[in-house]
């Protein structure tokens, strides 16, 4: 496995040689360790953090502050990983607020690059912080912070007229300089197309397997979040019933007077 760092470049390279990006969602320092141990390629510190992590319903109430309070923990255990640092709701509404917070996540934060739901024409925000040296990726499809126009997590781009335009948005973000495109919740026909229509990396979430790399929040992925588990998620691990059990056991002990025993004892 290389072990140097990943850069933009590098996502663009494994594009190009037909290798698979993967990426997960880190929040914390131990966790944020583990991806990157795991030779993941991105770390996403993404604003999902509102639901996994703050028991929010939405992605909403995710500030700026609380971004950069996590990316800074995240930025301190990664070794290898491109960190990218997701922009909360409101945070990118024009060019200038979106350069000025963009610049935190690089300034505080310690992350490489920025991600934005891209809503409609997002172009002069990603020309804006590509100027100001700022690599960014666009987050097409199901956009969570949009969740209350589309009426909910809802599949998009499934009609005619919404795939042609979320594939214009794709070669727009392209054109003002997005270093990759996220695709979520789409079909993976047109995530295909997608893929095949643009020359920078595409990274699905619910997007089927034709995109050039694969990203899931780190909490799905482990089992330690069920409040909704999406078609799209994969479990590779139940550390939350791992986690129940073990705190279930520590409590008997403690009660029945087995923990702490000799061994954890000083005399
Ligand atoms: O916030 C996030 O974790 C994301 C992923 C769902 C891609 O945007």
């Amino acid at each position: 496995m290389k072990r140097e760092q990943v850069t933009v470049l590098t996502l663009q390279e494994k594009k190009q040689e037909g290798q698979k990006i993967s990426m997960v969602t880190a929040y914390d320092y131990p966790f944020a360790d583990l991806v990157d141990r795991a030779g993941i390629d991105c770390v996403l510190v993404g604003d999902s953090l509102g639901i996994v992590v703050q028991g929010h319903e939405t992605t909403i109430p995710v500030t700026m502050d609380q971004m950069i309070y996590h990316t800074a923990i995240v930025r301190r255990a990664v070794r290898r990983a491109l960190v990218i640092g997701d922009m909360p709701f409101l945070s990118y509404r024009t060019p200038e607020i979106a350069v000025a917070n963009a610049g935190r996540f690089l300034q505080e934060g310690g992350a490489a690059a920025v991600k934005i739901e891209a809503l409609g024409d997002q172009a002069a925000v990603v020309e804006a912080l590509v100027r100001a040296g700022i690599p960014v990726m666009a987050h097409l499809g199901l956009t969570p912070q949009a969740v209350h126009r589309m009426g909910g997590y809802k599949v998009q781009g499934r009609e005619e007229q919404a795939a042609q335009r979320l594939l214009e948005e794709a070669q727009t973000a392209e054109q003002a300089g997005a270093f990759a495109v996220l695709l979520e919740g789409i079909p993976a026909k047109l995530a295909k197309a997608v893929t095949e229509r643009i020359g920078v990396p595409t990274i699905g979430i619910g997007a089927g397997p034709h995109c050039d790399g694969q990203v899931l929040v780190l909490h799905d992925l482990l089992g330690l979040f069920d409040r909704f588990t999406p078609k799209f998620v994969k479990r590779y691990a139940h550390l939350g019933a791992e986690a129940l059990d073990a705190l279930r056991r520590f409590k008997e002990e403690v009660e029945s007077g087995v923990f702490p025993g000799e061994e954890q004892s000083f005399h």
